[in-house]
């Protein structure tokens, strides 16, 4: 069995606190949504999976992002939505920091 080979995303420090920074790894091209809470950060898919809107501009506070449309958070860690109106997760992508390089498995 292959593994998703780990890529590298941008510098931690890129990814503000309580932000996002959107990029985009592989070929082709698969954009990832970094969120940064606390010192915990999170891959995840960039749109919400309720009306597929962009999760980019969205509050990001204890673990959890808020889609900027109509409100629906999203665990960061599990991708599971916390309130309605969505009630499907959205993907979350493997991440691990290595010597201040972010890198995503996508
Ligand atoms: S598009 Fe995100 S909650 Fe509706």
């Amino acid at each position: 069995m292959t593994q998703t080979p780990f890529l590298p995303a941008c510098a931690e420090e890129d990814v503000p606190d309580g932000g996002t920074l959107l990029v985009r790894l592989g070929d082709p091209a698969r954009p990832v949504l970094l969120c940064r809470s606390g010192d915990a950060v999170h891959a995840i898919e960039p749109w919400c999976s309720h009306a597929f809107q962009e999760l980019a501009c969205g509050m990001v506070r204890d673990g959890w992002i808020a889609c900027p449309a109509h409100g629906a958070r999203f665990d960061l860690a599990s991708g599971e939505p916390l309130n309605p109106p969505a009630t499907k997760p959205v993907a979350t992508f493997p991440l691990r920091i290595r010597d201040g390089t972010v890198e995503v498995a996508v």
